[in-house]
C-alpha cells in the first residue's frame, strides 16, 4: 500500500478515494489515438523560452526555487512565499509573519447532545452529530453585515478505516466500524463566529443551523431523469429519493446561496455487474467494494435485481440548502450524471446561469450546463423560492477543443461546446433523454468530445468571466493505445498537470463557441515543457493542480493533490497572478502536513484570511502506527494529555497574520 503512483499520489489515496482508478484501463475507450498537430503547444513554448528548439533538445531551466528571493507578493494578502516543505514533515507550514489556527476536525462535536470524540470505541450515532472525515470543498459564507457570524460548510469525501478505528475482532463491531464510516461522509454545515472582522473564527457547538448530511440521509432527484425506470430500486420504486451521498469532491457555491458539490468516485461504494450498461464505462466491478458496505446494506449489491440501479443514483451534482437545516438535499438530473468533481456557477448581466463542470477520470470530460430560466436578483420568497429550482432544468453541453498554430500569446486555440440535450429533448443520436442524464458519458463518446487530462475543478473568474479548467494529471496520454497528446492536452505522460483558460464571450454564456490558452503547465522548473502564463522568472515547483480560488484582486490560488516525484514536497496552496506584467509568477503560500491533500480553499484576502481543508493527512500509517499528528501537535518533547489519542484528524484550518 506504500510508495508513490502513477500521478503522484500515494497508493492510499489511490485505493480509497478512487478506487485504484489509475491501474485500472481508464473506462474511456471510446477515444481513438489520435494524432492532432501540438506543433504550438505549451511544451515548444516552454522549450522555446528556454532557448531551445524541439522538445528533445529543449535546454533545461534552472532548477530555481528562488522565492526566497522575493521579499511581498502583489495583492492585499501579501506574504513572503515559503519554499517547498520536505514530504516527511509533519507540519502546516505558513509564510513568516502568519499563524494557523484549527476551526473544526474531525470527531468535533456539532450538537449539544453530541457524544465525546473516542475513535477506540467507533459508534455510528455519534459520528452522525460530529464533524466528518476528509472534508474537500470548503467555503465560509458570512451570514450579518458586521462579519461576525458565518456558516462553514463542507463536504467529506471519504474515510480511512485503518487509521481512524482500531482493527475490528468481532461482527459486531464490524458492523458498527462501516456504519460510522457511512456517517463520516457526506456534508457537514457548521455556525462560526467572532468577535470582530478580520478576528478569527470558532464553531458555534448547537448552533441552529449545525447539519450533518450522511450517506443514509434522504436526498431528492429533480430535473428530467427524475421518476425514470433507470433510477428506481426496491426501495425507491418511483425513482425520486435517494438515501446519501459520498465521493464528494470539489463543489461551488452559487449566488442564492446554497452549495453544490459533486458525486466523484460513487464507482468504488459498489459491487455491480460491469456488463450491465454503464457499468464499465463508469468503472463499476463485481470485486468486493472498498468500503464493503454491502455487508450491512443491500443496495451497495447492484448485481442482485433489486437494486441493480442503485448506482445510477450516484454520480450527480447535489445541491445543499445552509441556510435551512430542515431542507431536503437535492440531486440535480438535468446536469448529467459523471465522475463530477464539482460545479461552479457563473451568471451573466441578463441573468443567464451557466454551471461548469469536469468528470475528473483519465481521458473524460469537460461540460457545461446552461439552465432554462434566468437568475431573479433580490432576497424576496419568491426569487428565492425561483432560483432554488434554476439547476432543474437546461440544456447540457460537453467540450470540444480544436488547436491552431498560432503565434505565442495568441490564444492557441478554439472549441465547441457540443448539446447533449437541447430544450428539454435528447440531442444525441439514439439516445433518449434519461438516458444522456444517466449515460452521460456514453452521450459525450457520440458525440466525439475531447478526452482531458482529468479536469478537477472549473471556475469561472467572475471579474472577467474568463473559465480557468484545471487538469489535474494523466500518465497515460500519449501512451500505447490510448489518445495522443492534443493541443488542449499537449504532454504525453502527464504526470504534472496544466490548466486551461477559457474565453467566452460576457454576456454569451450560451455561445456554443469559445476560444482557449494555457496558463499554466505544471511541474518542477527544471523540466523542459513547463509554462507559467509566460511569466519566465523562477517559479516555485507545483504538480497535480486541483482546487482554485481567487481573491479580491486578480489572482489565482491553486491547491495540489500531489508535488514532483521528483523532489518529494507536501502538498500546498500557491498564488499566482492573472494579469498584468506578473502574470504567471507563482508563488507557494502554505503546505499541508505529511502525506495530506490541500483542499477546497477559500481566499478571504480583505479579512486577512485564507481557509483550507486538510483532507488526509498522515493517511499511509495505521492505527497502531501513526504517520500524523495534526492538528493536535504537542511540543516538542512534551507528553500528550493522559488518554489522548495521537493520531491525525482531518480539519478545517484558518491563515492569518500573527
Ligand atoms: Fe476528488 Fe477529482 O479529486
Ligand atoms: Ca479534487
Ligand atoms: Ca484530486
Amino acid at each position: 500500500m506504500l510508495g508513490l503512483t502513477h500521478g503522484n499520489r500515494s497508493a492510499v489515496t489511490c485505493h480509497l478515494k478512487c478506487d485504484n482508478a489509475c491501474s485500472r484501463p481508464a473506462p474511456n475507450s471510446s477515444c481513438e489515438p489520435t494524432f492532432q498537430r501540438v506543433a504550438s503547444s505549451a511544451l515548444s513554448r516552454r522549450a522555446l523560452l528556454a532557448g531551445g528548439g524541439a522538445l528533445a533538445a529543449a535546454v533545461a531551466m534552472p532548477v530555481v526555487h528562488a522565492q526566497e528571493a522575493e521579499a511581498t507578493t502583489r495583492g492585499s494578502l501579501g506574504f513572503t512565499p515559503i519554499t517547498s516543505v520536505e514530504s516527511t514533515k509533519d507540519a502546516f507550514t505558513v509564510p513568516k509573519g502568519f499563524r494557523w489556527d484549527l476551526i473544526i476536525r474531525w470527531g468535533d462535536p456539532l450538537f449539544e447532545n453530541s457524544p465525546a470524540f473516542d475513535p477506540t470505541k467507533p459508534d455510528a450515532q455519534a459520528q452522525a452529530l460530529q464533524f466528518g472525515y476528509n472534508n474537500d470543498y470548503l467555503d465560509i459564507i458570512e451570514t450579518n453585515s458586521r462579519g461576525t457570524r458565518a456558516l462553514l460548510v463542507c463536504n467529506h469525501e471519504y474515510t480511512n478505516r485503518a487509521i481512524m478505528f482500531p482493527p475490528t475482532t468481532t461482527e459486531t463491531e464490524e458492523a458498527e466500524v462501516l456504519r460510522t464510516l457511512k456517517a463520516a461522509h457526506g456534508f457537514a454545515v457548521v455556525e462560526l463566529e467572532r468577535a470582530r472582522r478580520g478576528a478569527r473564527w470558532s464553531y458555534v457547538r448547537g448552533g441552529h443551523h449545525n447539519r450533518r448530511i450522511t450517506a443514509d440521509t434522504p436526498f431528492r432527484f429533480d430535473g428530467p431523469a427524475a421518476g425514470s425506470d433507470l433510477l428506481k430500486t426496491k426501495a425507491d420504486p418511483h425513482g425520486v429519493r435517494a438515501l446519501g451521498t459520498f465521493g464528494n469532491c470539489s463543489g461551488g457555491t452559487t449566488p442564492w446561496g446554497t452549495v453544490l458539490s459533486g458525486e466523484e468516485n460513487f464507482n468504488g461504494y459498489f459491487v455491480a455487474d460491469p456488463a450491465a450498461r454503464g457499468g464499465k464505462r463508469y468503472g463499476l466491478t463485481s470485486a468486493a467494494s472498498t468500503y464493503g458496505w454491502e455487508k450491512i446494506d443491500p443496495r451497495f449489491d447492484a448485481t442482485k435485481a433489486d437494486y441493480a440501479n442503485e448506482p445510477h443514483r450516484f454520480g450527480y451534482v447535489v445541491e445543499i440548502d445552509p441556510t435551512d437545516p430542515t431542507s431536503t438535499p437535492v440531486k440535480h438530473t438535468a446536469m448529467g450524471r459523471m465522475k463530477h468533481e464539482g460545479a461552479n456557477i457563473r451568471v451573466d448581466d441578463d441573468g443567464t446561469v451557466v454551471a461548469y463542470m469536469g468528470d475528473d477520470e483519465k481521458f473524460d470530460y469537460l461540460y457545461k450546463f446552461v439552465a432554462k430560466n434566468k437568475f431573479r436578483k433580490g432576497s424576496s420568497r419568491a426569487a428565492r423560492k425561483h432560483n432554488l429550482q434554476l439547476l432543474s432544468e437546461g440544456d447540457l453541453y460537453v467540450a470540444k477543443f480544436s488547436g491552431t498554430q498560432e503565434a505565442d500569446n495568441a490564444n492557441l486555440g478554439s472549441g465547441e461546446w457540443i448539446p447533449l440535450t437541447k430544450n428539454g429533448r435528447s440531442a444525441v443520436t439514439g439516445f433518449t433523454l434519461e438516458e444522456v442524464l444517466v449515460f452521460t458519458r456514453e452521450a459525450a463518446d457520440a458525440v466525439k468530445a475531447t478526452p482531458m487530462d482529468r479536469c478537477e475543478d472549473v471556475q469561472p473568474d467572475l471579474k472577467t468571466g474568463k473559465l480557468y479548467v484545471v487538469c489535474t494529471n494523466n500518465d497515460a496520454r500519449g501512451t500505447t493505445g490510448k489518445p495522443a497528446t492534443d493541443a488542449a492536452n499537449p504532454r504525453p505522460v502527464n504526470k504534472n498537470g496544466h490548466i486551461i483558460e477559457i474565453t467566452e464571450r460576457r454576456n454569451q454564456a450560451d455561445a456554443t463557441r469559445f476560444t482557449w490558452d494555457l496558463f499554466l503547465v505544471c511541474g518542477d522548473t527544471d523540466q523542459a515543457g513547463t509554462y507559467f502564463g509566460g511569466w519566465e522568472g523562477p517559479v516555485a515547483p507545483i504538480s497535480c493542480p486541483d482546487n482554485i480560488a481567487f481573491d479580491s484582486v486578480g489572482n489565482l490560488w491553486i491547491a495540489t493533490d500531489g508535488q514532483p516525484s521528483s523532489i518529494k514536497k507536501n502538498d500546498g496552496l500557491f498564488k499566482v497572478p492573472l494579469h498584468g506584467k506578473e502574470r504567471g509568477h507563482l508563488v507557494q503560500f502554505l503546505a499541508v502536513p505529511v502525506q495530506a491533500e490541500t483542499c477546497g480553499p477559500v481566499i478571504h484576502d480583505r479579512d486577512g484570511s485564507v481557509f483550507v481543508a486538510v483532507q488526509h493527512p498522515g493517511e499511509e500509517g495505521t492505527w497502531a502506527a501513526q504517520n500524523s499528528y495534526f492538528p493536535d501537535y504537542v511540543a516538542a518533547g512534551a507528553t500528550p494529555a493522559r488518554g489522548a489519542w495521537r493520531g491525525p484528524r482531518p480539519a478545517v484550518v484558518q491563515v492569518t497574520r500573527a
